[in-house]
């Protein structure tokens, strides 16, 4: 099947940049990007390009190219899926917070909404492409609703999950280290699968694409996030001990990352993994294998999870500790809040729970972050539910200006690790600071030696 159109639901992180790349690589195909919040289609509609919803590096270009000329948003969302031949399904499936696998499991409420949607409006054949991250089999359920209430057109299901990581989407969507596609083994199956691998085909060598069935496509997302958040947890497990033996974290990780069957990449210790997907993807795994009655699997997983729960809470009450047993009044400066550098997104960004730990210990915590709003830091906060939005509000501030930020603070906490925070001048930091002047780099960034010499006592993890 020749592809002219394509849908896609969902106009978030992974939904933008996704179909932007598309559009931008495939010129004579139209690419419509629908959703529900028109706030954020406004946003993706803004001429300024600095007001896209999301920040990542390179964006702006490649939205700019294509924008108006085969790439559209909008808010019409039956219409697109009507005029679409292929229509990728890209909503958020976060962690259910109520009844049957509440914590655990993925809610699939806002997959199942779309898919009624497409079986109601669509009246020609069409292809779904799952590009959210779904637990395996989901397939079967999307099909079973689509071929039991659609208007009798044929549906056909792919799985092609996404690999990009935020801060280098646009990176990775340019140049994947493979594109996963799964589908059908039927001869319309195997169809679908080629109309889709001819939509990447345009500038993916076909050898980085893949092709399996349904099921396995489906797990290789779970698994490869579940084995790059291991990677984190099992370093930060040893940065613990490092810190009580004397070894240093970054010498362990460069001496084991030299081995080409461990390799150098995400070995870096820090205050935890964040982001919307590594906790969740692993949850959801976790409740899969249980709900197959694989508890020894599920618990060996799960243990990814509570190691990184225990870095946060860790990185916190050593400052606490550090900083002669209270914070009560004390000022703390945080310098980063989004869970990762060159990336607005704060989702289980570990800046939150070391605010939340320290906010209940009485700290007036001020947070400087190039990218994100204060509005956001305030949401990030309340939907803990720890305490009211007023004592979020009085116990956090948030400034535009680092050395506001750093003025008159008791400590530092470097929780994000933008390369910006590199540059600053931390003479001048040190001389407004409050003696002794404390910095704890929970992303390992700064340069401790240099600190050092300046008169900072320093913390970094696993040293
Ligand atoms: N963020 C990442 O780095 C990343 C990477 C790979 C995969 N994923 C997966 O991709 C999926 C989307 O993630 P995201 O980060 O883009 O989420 P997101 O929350 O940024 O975006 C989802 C969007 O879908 C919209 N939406 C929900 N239901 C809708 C409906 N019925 N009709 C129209 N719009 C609807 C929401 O309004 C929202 O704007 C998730 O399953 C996630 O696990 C995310």
């Amino acid at each position: 099947m020749n592809i002219k159109n394509i849908c896609c639901i969902g106009a978030g992180y992974v939904g933008g940049p996704t179909m932007a790349v598309i559009a931008q690589k495939n010129p004579d195909i139209n690419v419509t990007v629908v959703d529900l919040n028109e706030k954020r289609i406004a946003a993706w509609n803004d001429e300024n390009l600095d007001n896209l919803p999301i920040y990542e590096p390179g964006l702006d270009q490649v939205v700019g190219e294509a924008r108006g000329r085969n790439l559209f948003f909008s808010t019409a969302v039956d219409e697109a899926i009507d005029n679409a031949e292929m229509i990728f399904i890209s909503v958020n499936t976060p962690t259910k917070t109520y009844g049957v696998g509440k914590g655990m499991a993925a809610d699939l409420k806002y997959i199942e909404l779309c898919a009624r949607q497409i079986a109601r409006v669509a009246k020609t054949d069409k292809i779904i492409v799952e590009k959210s991250t779904l637990p395996v089999r989901t397939a079967q359920a999307i099909k079973s609703i689509l071929d039991n209430t659609g208007n009798g057109v044929k549906f056909q299901i792919l799985s092609n999950p996404e690999f990009l990581a935020e801060g280098t989407a646009v990176e990775d969507l340019q140049a994947p280290d493979r594109v996963l596609i799964g589908g059908e083994q039927t001869p319309e199956g195997l169809a679908a699968i080629e109309a889709l691998v001819n939509v990447y085909g345009s500038w993916v060598a076909t050898e980085n694409i893949i092709t399996t069935n349904l099921w396995s496509s489906e797990l290789s997302k779970l698994t490869a996030n579940a084995f790059l958040a291991q990677r984190v947890s099992s370093i930060n497990a040893l940065s613990e001990l490092c810190e009580v033996t004397g070894a240093d974290v970054n010498e362990v990780a460069n001496a084991i990352g030299k081995d080409s069957r461990i390799g150098p990449k995400f070995l870096k210790a820090s205050v935890g993994f964040g982001g919307s997907c590594f906790q969740k993807d692993i949850l959801n795994l976790v409740y899969i294998a249980k709900s197959y009655g694989l508890d020894a699997v599920a618990d060996y997983w799960e243990q990814v999870i509570i190691m990184n729960d225990h870095q946060k809470r860790r990185f916190a009450k050593n400052m606490v500790k550090t900083l002669y047993n209270t914070v009560s009044g004390k000022k703390i400066a945080f310098l980063g809040w989004a869970f990762k550098k060159d990336t607005n997104d704060t989702r289980e960004s570990a800046a939150i729970y070391v605010a939340d730990i320290l906010l209940d210990e009485q700290a007036k915590v001020i947070v400087y972050d190039p990218k994100v709003t204060a509005q956001q830091m305030y949401a990030d906060l309340d939907y803990l539910q720890t305490r009211s939005s007023e004592a979020n509000e009085q116990g956090l501030t948030v400034v535009k200006n680092p050395y506001e930020a750093l003025q008159g603070a008791h400590a530092i906490a470097v929780l994000t690790e933008w390369d910006e925070f590199k540059t600053y001048d931390w003479q001048k930091i040190y001389d407004t600071m409050q003696k002794p002047a404390f910095v704890f780099d929970g992303r390992s960034v700064l340069d401790k030696a240099a600190l050092e010499q300046i008169g900072f006592q320093v913390y970094v993890i696993g040293q």
